[in-house]
């Protein structure tokens, strides 16, 4: 049931070389067959109920892959004015959109009060949408986050619901919540958690669903939006969605909606990156691939010490040695992969990073004044689509006056 394709079905050495050379390095390449698949994985575990998936577009704007995932009945999460306008490139209607945030603007909040949903960060938030529901009238319907203090076993920086996390309402201060909901007259239709990304047990999912499960029967909400946080296979672990539907799906029974946010899980095993080998340099202490971009178009390894497997498409010599993948940037956290055993690549070859759909583009800088890369969609014909050019030095200084 799970079984879905995987980039090494499609991806061949005569593939990498003819994008490259189309398209030039580095350059994100995804996969159309693996992105619907795994989006039908998604909606096929909650099976029986009534959900309302939506698409972490955080994980990756490209509205060319949002509009993929609006055909596979998915809405979108958005975070920022940013995403919303990604949204509306896809043609995604307000009334498939959940926005989240725990800073929402005045502005913000003005120009996005048509959106289907909002999932209230704090009190001090809700004391805010009284004030933009008595100018605009009209507000969305609101869920309260909670925040279970419960910790996902992941990176810290992606860990959301713990207490000394900064999201979500703390359930010992849950009551005066609900009765400034009530004061101000807004109306509040579920509870809202999610309480990392990257999360490859489902234990930490049962004890917070559990939790916002039973306030729900408490309070008496018919809607819940459970988040996102499924962990994909980087290394060695991944969730294990038949557990998780044992586990997890069965909670939701009865609820009139269930809200889903995801993005890794679709997106990020999707998705590659092809750098190219500039040299491999030999000192005394390492060897270093030196490849074409490093923490400005893959920021995760240096930001987070993530693992990305790599592929080396043409070897100068079989035999593995350990090795450390680095950027051309000017700092030595500029790392890719480091302490991998890899085969040594012949300059000018290509490697494949993998796992890169989610959270590589979307986070890419111009650091050092590099170009954002281009970004290439393998459609299910197999055929090359350019979704997103490469930048200029134009685009680069366009902002300069
Ligand atoms: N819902 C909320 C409220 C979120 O904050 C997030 C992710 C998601 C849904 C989607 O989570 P996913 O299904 O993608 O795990 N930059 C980090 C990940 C940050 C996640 C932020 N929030 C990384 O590269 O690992």
């Amino acid at each position: 049931m799970f079984n879905c394709t995987t980039v090494n079905d499609l991806l061949s050495g005569e593939l990498v070389q003819k994008l490259s050379i189309s398209y030039g390095t580095p350059l994100y390449v995804y996969f159309e067959t693996i992105i619907r698949e795994r989006a039908r994985v998604v909606t096929g575990i909650f099976n029986g109920i009534n959900i309302f998936p939506t698409f972490a577009c955080k994980a990756n704007n490209n509205p060319n892959l949002l509009r993929i995932l609006k055909e596979e009945g998915f809405g979108t999460d958005i975070v920022t004015l940013g995403e919303y306008y990604a949204s509306r490139l896809a043609d995604i209607p307000d009334e498939k959109i959940v926005w989240n945030g725990n800073g929402k603007s005045l502005k913000e909040m003005a120009l996005l009060s048509k959106v289907r949903y909002v999932n209230v960060d704090s009190i001090e938030e809700l004391e805010r949408w009284k004030d933009v529901a008595f100018k605009v009238g009209d507000i969305p319907e609101l869920f309260l986050r909670i925040n279970p203090n419960v910790n996902p076993n992941t990176h810290p920086y992606i860990s959301t619901g713990l207490k000394k996390n900064k999201f979500g309402i703390p359930i010992e201060i849950l009551e005066s919540a609900l009765k400034k909901a009530k004061e101000s007259n807004l109306e509040l239709v579920g509870f809202h958690i999610h309480i990392g990304s990257q999360i490859t047990d489902v234990a930490p999912f049962y004890e917070a669903l559990s939790q916002a499960v039973e306030l729900s029967r408490k309070y008496g909400f018919r809607k819940i939006n459970i988040g996102g946080g499924w962990g994909i296979n980087y290394k060695d672990k991944e969730l294990d969605l038949s557990d998780y539907s044992k586990t997890i799906v069965p909670l939701l029974e009865g609820f009139e909606e269930v809200v889903l946010e995801i993005g890794r899980y679709i997106i990020g095993p999707a998705g590659i990156l092809i750098l190219k080998v500039e040299y491999v340099k030999r000192t005394d202490a390492k060897t270093f691939i030196v490849v074409d971009g490093g923490m400005n178009v893959l920021i995760r390894p240096a930001m987070y010490g993530a693992f990305h497997g790599v592929r080396v498409l043409s070897a100068e010599q079989n035999e593995k040695v350990e090795v450390d993948v680095v950027g051309p940037l000017c700092e030595s956290g500029d790392v890719l992969a480091t302490h991998c055993m890899l085969e040594i690549p012949r300059e000018g070859s290509y490697i494949v990073i993998e796992n890169a759909g989610a959270y590589g583009y979307a986070m890419a800088s111009n650091y050092n004044s590099t170009l954002k890369p281009a970004e290439v969609l393998m459609t299910e014909n197999n055929e090359p689509k350019l979704i997103r050019r490469r930048e200029t030095y134009d685009d680069l200084f366009r902002t300069i006056i």
